[in-house]
């Protein structure tokens, strides 16, 4: 990729032996970062997780590596350990690395944990952020994050903790705030958190919205409201991966959308 210097700096070269944490974004290949485009274009080894879009990995180096190491929901995947020795052993091993992510790596992503063993093990990093698919998959879907009128702050919540490890959420406390909580990975617990935020003085009647496999072949885009989520996300058996806008601004997308040019 070459654009004019003064406008776009050059992009700094992939040094072997180094590890470039990278978002890919939701999935569809236009929503790529330049970087990530870069970093697909250098890379020696790609490790990717479940959620990288096939067609983002088919923009790899015909001769780049390919490991997949996701995590896959309630199936066995390996633990964040082996993920992290994997990283740094291709490091070490002088390649090129590129640590693919879904959305953005640090949110709900576990970039975090990533960069902080490659720091330990001496390795240099990189971070290049992507869309996340929490305000990406909402703003497609004609639901902007904030507006003046409905709301000064965005919640994002993850609904379950794929080990069952760290924080428990106050779930009520959330819904207390009155502000648009954006959930992800949380069909599976979406009982007790509807449940929650009704004890937390959430009004039945908030619009909620759940996208699916957004940007990727089979999105889904569903609207309701918080009283009818459980029932109408069984009903239309929606799958993951989905985040689930619920809030004021979910009911922006009636406004938005009949407007909006198709991708
Ligand atoms: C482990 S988290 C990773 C989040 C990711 N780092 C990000 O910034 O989007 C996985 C969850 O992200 C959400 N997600 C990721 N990609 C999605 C997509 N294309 N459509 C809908 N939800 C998505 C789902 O809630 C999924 O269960």
């Amino acid at each position: 990729m070459s654009f004019p210097p003064d406008i776009v700096p050059p992009f700094p070269e992939m040094q072997l032996g180094e590890v470039w944490l990278v978002g890919a974004g939701p999935g569809d290949p236009r929503l790529l970062t330049l970087m990530a485009v870069h970093a697909l274009a250098s890379a020696d080894t790609v490790i990717h997780d479940a959620l990288v879009d096939p067609r983002i990995l088919r923009l790899a180096r015909e001769s780049a590596e390919l490991h997949f190491a996701g995590k896959r929901g309630g199936r066995p995947s390996p633990n964040q350990r082996d993920i992290n020795e994997l990283i740094v052993a291709e490091a070490k091993r002088g390649r090129r690395v590129l640590r693919l992510k879904g959305g953005d790596p640090f949110v709900f992503g576990r970039g975090g944990e990533e960069a902080e063993a490659l720091l330990r093990a001496g390795i240099p990093f990189r971070i290049v952020p992507g869309l996340t698919s929490g305000l990406a998959a909402a703003a497609l879907a004609g639901i902007p994050a904030t507006t003046r009128e409905t709301n000064h702050a965005v919640i994002l919540a993850a609904g379950h903790r794929a080990d069952g490890d760290g924080a428990a959420h106050a779930w009520e406390a959330l819904a207390a705030t009155g502000q648009p909580i954006i959930l992800y990975m949380a069909l599976a617990q979406i009982e007790e958190i509807v449940a929650a935020f009704l004890r937390g003085g959430m009004s039945p009647d908030t619009p909620a919205t759940v996208i699916s496999h957004a940007t990727g072949e089979g999105e889904r885009i569903l609207e309701t409201r918080v009283s009818a989520l459980v029932v109408d996300i069984q009903s239309a058996a929606i799958e993951a991966p989905a985040v689930i806008v619920v809030g004021s601004i979910a009911a922006l997308r009636a406004v938005l959308a009949p407007g909006m040019v198709k991708p």
